[in-house]
């Protein structure tokens, strides 16, 4: 990893003019550390270490689908790069300081520490119920996390980049965000009064004039663009790094980095003066630093940081965060990914549109990995989506009950395979010169199946899960297809070439479904255990590693070979009843009454 200040020129000259001007001071001692950093960091990231974060949730209100997505997407990369074999850190958490929460609290007639933590435990339930894998849980309230965000303002203090200010300007409590006048429009609120609105999130502004402290955020616009062209991947996807660049093109103005105690006092105070607070987005974007141990510990895991986030807080993380690592001398995350939102009847959630989907109802009625399967199988980062009850069952049904189930049930039913072992492959039945029992496609779908961990590997590092998923159930509709084609069902086991054909189609299938149930570990982990299971993997062989696709077929061993298969606990995922049907069902099931 460079360190960011070597590797650019004209944004560096601006930093540079600080420093002549005296506006910073012009700490040698920083100067050696970054060096030694520098120099440690390529040490380090030889190491397979990763670490990946999602943004901390509000408190002020319960969690919805939306939060959700965005800690399954980060709990799929980090499951991801176990499986590769990394060590990998996961940290998710909640955002409880603020004017949003300070409100949200009094409006609940609770103490704000009381408030926080009743809301933080149900994400934390609601992750762990749904098997978000996190390593490290981090709220904003926490003294570690005070301490790290103190010590940052006082690095950013020292160097000269923090003043003291007025600002004068719009501001957005509910997303706590400074607008600049051309991201403020006009608007009716419920009762046809005019307000202010945010021209992005549609929430209202307000005109505020305080003392504050400002951050020279102005000052580090030709570095962040330094950053942005010669890093193109740093911000995923495309369409997400071009917006960034658009909005340096424009005026980018120093930013208020505190509020006074007197409006908010549910906040970290400013170090040195207790009249202020800090601003509530630098105490929460310290959060990603705080988890690793900054300022003692962090370089390790520091270094190989990735950011998941939402399209809403872009600007947050891709301009202002980096801005202030810049600042503190630190070097910046490797990847910022970025998803879209969910959007229910084609509009944004909201309590007052009543549409809001409850994940901790939706993922009993789906099963948790059921709803993994579809956030993770329908969710495209560059797009909105819709989500609908029918369009998760239908995929349900067709992928995970049908597709999948089926293949594995009709492949180890007793009557196919009675000793219950993975049987032999047979290479005079599917011989590498075609002249067997096999027939083109299935040479074809060998070859797609050998090569699909190599499409899902590109697909899962770049958060295209979707894409990864594609192209899983495309395998396993041709793998259901060549079973199809060979109606083993149809051979005579006691006739010893139909018996080794039947052991063939039967070895090759196992092969392809431990292929994919390998691959779905990080999206279905329960569902892949189970499939994992009943064929007889054990939990030592489901790494990337372990993947070696038919050996027997491309001359290597297969260890799998003469083995007991699991025991058999039953569907791998049970069909969804869809509404259509339920009412066919009662309507079915009410006629032989009416007869009698
Ligand atoms: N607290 C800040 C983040 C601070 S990170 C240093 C915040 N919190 S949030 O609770 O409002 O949002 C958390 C995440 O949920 C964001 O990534 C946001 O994009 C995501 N989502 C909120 N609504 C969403 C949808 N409707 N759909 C998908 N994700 C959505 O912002």
């Amino acid at each position: 990893m460079r360190f960011p200040f070597l590797t650019v020129t004209s944004g560096w000259k601006t930093f540079y003019g600080f420093l002549q001007r005296g506006l910073l001071s012009a700490d040698q001692r920083l100067w050696s550390s970054a060096l030694k950093c520098s120099r440690s960091s390529s040490q380090l990231s030889k190491e397979k270490c990763f670490y990946i974060t999602t943004p901390i949730f509000y408190v002020n209100a319960a969690p919805h689908l939306g939060h959700l997505y965005s800690a399954v997407i980060a709990d799929c990369l980090h499951r991801w790069k176990l499986l590769q074999g990394f060590e990998s850190r996961f940290a998710t958490g909640t955002d409880e300081h603020g004017l949003k929460i300070q409100q949200a609290a009094e409006a609940a007639g609770k103490d704000p520490l009381t408030f926080c933590t009743e809301v933080s435990q149900r994400f934390e339930t609601l992750f762990s119920s749904c098997s978000v894998s996190f390593t490290d849980y981090i709220r904003t309230t926490e003294q570690r996390h005070r301490l790290a965000v103190e010590h940052f303002w006082s690095v950013l203090w020292n160097k000269g980049l923090i003043y003291k200010g007025i600002y004068e300007g719009w501001y957005s409590t509910q997303d706590e965000s400074f607008l600049v006048p051309s991201q403020v429009g006009d608007a009716l609120d419920p009762s046809g009064k005019e307000v202010k609105v945010s021209l992005e999130s549609g929430h209202k502004v307000e005109w505020m004039k305080e003392e504050n402290y400002m951050f020279r955020l102005s000052s580090f616009r030709s570095l962040l663009l330094d950053w942005l062209v010669k890093n193109p991947g740093a911000v995923q996807p495309e369409r997400f790094h071009q917006a960034v660049l658009q909005w340096l093109q424009e005026d980018l103005p120093d930013l208020s980095v505190s509020r006074q105690r007197s409006r908010l006092q549910w906040g970290i105070p400013v170090p040195g003066d207790p009249e202020q607070t800090i601003y509530v987005w630098l105490d929460a974007l310290v959060n990603y630093l705080t988890v690793v141990g900054y300022p003692d510990k962090h370089e390790r895991w520091w270094h190989v940081a990735h950011h998941v986030i939402g399209k809403d807080i872009l600007k947050f993380h891709a301009i202002y965060w980096p801005a202030f690592l810049l600042g503190a001398g630190l070097p910046l995350p490797q990847v910022i990914h970025v998803h879209s939102h969910w959007t229910v009847g084609g509009r944004k959630m909201s309590k007052s549109l009543g549409n809001v989907v409850d994940p901790f109802e939706h993922s009993q009625m789906f099963t948790n990995d059921g709803m993994r399967y579809f956030l993770l199988r329908q969710g495209v980062p560059d797009t909105d989506c819709n989500y609908t009850h029918d369009k998760v069952q239908k995929l349900l049904n067709a992928e995970l009950a049908d597709s999948l189930g089926g293949l594995l049930n009709r492949i180890t039913a007793p009557t196919l395979n009675p000793a219950q072992v993975y049987p032999a492959f047979c290479s005079h039945s599917f011989p590498r010169d075609r002249r067997g029992r096999a027939v083109e496609e299935d040479y074809h779908m060998v070859e797609t199946v050998r090569s699909l961990s190599t499409v899902v590997e590109k697909h899962y590092e770049g958060m295209q899960v979707y894409k990864a998923l594609e192209a899983i159930s495309a395998c396993v509709k041709q793998t259901n297809g060549f079973v199809q084609r060979h109606t083993p069902w149809k051979l005579d086991r006691s006739d010893s070439k139909d018996g080794r054909w039947l052991d063939t189609i039967i070895h090759l299938t196992l092969e392809c479904l431990r292929v994919y149930g390998t691959l779905l570990q990080p999206v279905v982990p329960e569902i892949s255990d189970r499939l994992l299971t009943r064929l007889g993997v054990q939990s030592q062989e489901r790494s990337w590693k372990d993947l070696n696709f038919l050996g027997r077929y491309f001359g290597t061993d297969c260890s799998f070979e003469g083995r007991p298969l699991g025991s058999n606990c039953g569907l791998l995922f049970s069909r969804l009843e869809t509404q259509s049907g339920a009412k066919q069902k009662t309507m079915k099931s009410k006629k032989p009454a009416q007869k009698r």
